[in-house]
């Protein structure tokens, strides 16, 4: 078991103090867990928090302590925890089976709202997950274009799978990180957000090489170095001419930007789109859609009249009814109602009001993001900056995306915790459509109150 390291911090002093059922649930997660999580980036020091119950914007943790929420499970919860409709509908589900291995009614309901919600979705096919989904956009883009190579984006993440682990926080080079084969690293070649030049040098050299272009459309790590929309229609364009697949990964965006994701508010059509998180309500699931002419490769009739062998793909829990159940449930909602703008207002609000905090403590940090995005810049390296005055364009991604357990990152999550927020660890958040104004000026409070207490124990001048 690691042993925390002692501290002077009174930060650290006072989230151990309030929260000892979750230090004791880690120790126990400590002897059963590499690192005591089941997720890179749930790790955090001295412990991170236990959760025993969530509804709506709010989470309580083992200790009975009450949090505002902007984890969101991790992007999947725009309705919030366990929102009414949606547990109906899992519950409903839950008396009739949990999987038949066989085709459902359920499956075709909810590959017929992506349908209707999402522009390019001509047909679908369910994973279990926003990494499986890469990984079988991938293939499909090999196939489809019999070449080897992939395009990926500095900074860009696409799940953990080998073609995705190097370039997103480090191995900018695009050397593989440990355990990644060199030679698939080697298929795998990068350019900077933004750089329509070296976009363009980069593809007259290698372009007839490239199967496939993949990006997180609003930029990395849902718009925490965002992106140009310039660039991506360059992307587009480029990408046609040479006739590479462009896979837009909305695995984030998808349902969130707007109802049909970020090609939606973009207006740029992708050849594929992976899709995960809200699509399946908070269960798992995921899905490629696209182009018929690139799915179909799946279909052994197809694939038979067009003379190649079919793509493989199993995958025991693809289109789970469960996950069907609540997926359905939360994108009729998307599409009847309100949710993704409120959503976006929210966020907006929320931006606002702690840059104002920021401004009244005259702090040159920053709070930034579009739609439901919420990123806090705590400005490392004392750049003249302030709330009122950044531009996150006008930055790279390795200044934007701080590394995690950056040290004033780590006190601000943890002074946030014993607050009663629960900021996301990039530090930030999705909003969800649960969140309220009591969330609202509660968060505002928690910032305020951590960010005078960095101050005290001179964590930042
Ligand atoms: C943009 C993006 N793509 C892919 C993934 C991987 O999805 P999953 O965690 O469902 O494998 C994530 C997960 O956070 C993501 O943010």
């Amino acid at each position: 078991m690691n042993a925390m390291p002692p501290t002077n911090s009174p930060i650290i002093a006072a989230f151990i103090a309030h929260t000892p059922g979750s230090a004791e649930n880690y120790a126990a997660a400590q002897r059963l867990f590499p690192g005591g999580v089941t997720h890179d980036s749930r790790y955090v020091r001295p412990h991170p928090l236990a959760i025993a119950r969530a509804e709506g914007a709010r989470k309580w943790d083992v200790d009975g302590n009450e949090y505002v929420d902007y984890a969101g499970g991790h992007g999947a919860l725009i309705l919030g925890h366990a929102h009414p409709a949606v547990m109906a509908r899992v519950a409903e589900q839950l008396a009739r089976g949990t999987h038949y291995g066989a085709n459902h009614a359920l499956e075709n309901r909810w590959a017929e709202l992506i349908q209707e919600l999402v522009p390019s979705a001509e047909m679908v096919r369910f994973t279990s997950s926003g990494t499986e989904a890469t990984l079988m956009a991938l293939r499909l883009a090999r196939a489809a274009t019999g070449r080897t190579k992939l395009l990926r984006l500095r900074g860009h993440f696409h799940g953990w799978h080998d073609h995705m682990a190097f370039g997103v926080t480090n191995h900018f080079d695009g050397t593989p990180t440990p355990g990644v084969l060199g030679a698939l690293a080697d298929n795998v070649v990068f350019v900077d957000p933004n750089d329509e030049a070296g976009l363009v040098a980069l593809l007259d050299a290698e372009g007839a090489d490239i199967a496939a272009a993949i990006l997180e459309p609003t930029g990395a790590s849902y718009g925490q170095a965002p992106l140009r929309p310039a660039f991506v229609r360059r992307l587009r364009e480029e990408t046609a001419r040479r006739g590479i697949v462009l896979v837009f990964d909305e695995v984030v965006t998808g349902f969130r930007v707007a109802r049909g994701g970020a090609q939606e508010e973009l207006g740029i059509r992708p050849d594929l789109t992976t899709l995960a998180k809200i699509l399946a309500g908070g269960l798992p699931g995921g899905a490629v859609v696209g182009t018929r002419d690139v799915l179909e490769l799946l279909d052994p009739e197809r694939a038979a009249a067009r003379g190649v062998e079919k793509v493989q793909h199993q995958g025991t829990y693809n289109a789970n009814p469960l996950s069907a159940a609540a997926g359905i449930a939360t994108l009729e909602i998307i599409r009847d109602t309100d949710a993704v703008a409120r959503c976006h207002a929210y966020a907006a609000r929320l931006r606002a009001a702690l840059n104002d905090v920021l401004a009244e403590e005259s702090l040159n940090w920053a709070v930034y993001g579009a739609h439901t995005g919420i990123h806090v810049f705590v400005n490392p390296k004392g750049l003249a900056i302030g709330p009122r005055n950044f531009e996150p364009l006008s930055m790279g991604y390795a200044e934007l995306k701080i590394p995690r357990g950056n040290q004033t990152v780590t006190k601000l999550l943890l002074a946030m915790r014993t607050r009663g927020v629960d900021f996301a660890p990039w530090p930030g958040g999705p909003a969800s459509a649960a969140h309220t104004d009591e969330d609202l000026d509660r968060t505002v409070a928690a910032f305020r109150g951590a960010i005078r207490a960095l101050r005290e124990e001179r964590e930042i001048a």
